[in-house]
């Protein structure tokens, strides 16, 4: 057979997933709130035997991101960690942090990120819906704070990101800076979870969990960026590429390494809320 149409059929049989994928999806809560809760609560391992799709159980990741943190990051406001699932990257970002307040929608998930970091004395988490109006309010105490959101954006619809990015406009104030980082594969999600080593035969067993049980994600780039980032109220300090590590176990069929896309944040105050302040 020619290498054309060899590449044909082999680009055309990877939609054959596609009924599986419908099936499998069906049984995730409509209920976004309700589907992480759940999905966090089913979860029993974490690290290195992980059951989670976006954990490569390392700091490697981060590790990536400490030059951009250390130029942007007053290194003496606490940070905030959106989104923060079982509180791996809280932890890491607490190693050289002098606070750190891991958040997250899920009471299962912020119930197993305080069993993790037992004994991290600069470490705390609350469960609140960052996407709730004024959510942001008094999360760090009075003073402003950085933030920190891997892989949440893109799990929100436009709506929500906008009302979570008017959030965090409260949380960092003056001083702070939002640092983000989030998948920004350009594919559909066939071609995704395709990448992710998902096939007609097998699905790793981590990404066969998060599509059954959470919402299909979508990507989150410059262009998403700028739809929920008014210029009169953030001004973007520096941006580009990022690759997402997530569970080794992809690499069996796949590749674990998502590209993404990271940016750092000021916030502004806008000219009309500084003349009623
Ligand atoms: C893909 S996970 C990323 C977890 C963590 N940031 C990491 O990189 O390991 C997305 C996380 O965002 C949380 N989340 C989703 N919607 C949220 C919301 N509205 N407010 C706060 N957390 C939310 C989920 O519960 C989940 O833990």
């Amino acid at each position: 057979m020619s290498s054309p149409l060899k590449h044909a059929r082999s680009a055309w049989r990877k939609y054959l997933i596609l009924p599986k994928l419908i099936r499998l999806s069906r049984s995730a809560p409509k209920d976004r709130t309700e589907a992480w809760n759940r999905y966090w609560a089913g979860i029993g391992s974490t690290g290195t035997s992980s059951e989670v799709l976006w954990d490569s159980g390392s700091d490697n990741e981060l590790r990536g991101y400490r030059d951009v943190l250390a130029r942007h990051f007053d290194p003496d406001l606490p940070v905030v960690d959106v989104g923060c699932g079982h509180g791996a990257f809280s932890r890491a970002l607490a190693a050289f942090s002098p606070q750190v307040i891991g958040v997250d929608v899920a009471d299962h998930a912020v119930a197993r990120a305080r069993s993790e970091s037992a004994g991290v004395d600069n470490l705390s988490f609350v469960a609140c819906d960052m996407t709730r109006p004024g959510a942001g309010a008094g999360l760090a105490g009075p003073t402003d704070a950085n933030v920190f959101i891997r892989g949440v954006l893109h799990v929100l619809d436009t709506a929500d990101q906008a009302a979570l990015m008017e959030n965090l406009r409260q949380l960092v104030g003056g001083r702070g800076r939002v640092f983000l980082a989030e998948t920004n594969f350009r594919g559909n999600p066939v071609e995704y979870v395709s990448h992710l080593g998902a096939s007609l035969r097998r699905i790793p067993a981590p990404l066969e969990l998060a599509i059954r049980k959470l919402p299909m994600p979508g990507h989150f780039g410059p262009d998403e960026l700028a739809a929920v980032m008014p210029t009169e109220r953030w001004t973007l300090v520096e941006d580009g590429a990022a690759t997402i590590e997530t569970n080794p176990l992809m690499d069996a069929d796949g590749d674990s390494r998502i590209p993404g896309y990271f940016a750092v944040l000021k916030g502004e105050t806008p000219a009309q809320e500084a003349l009623s302040a």
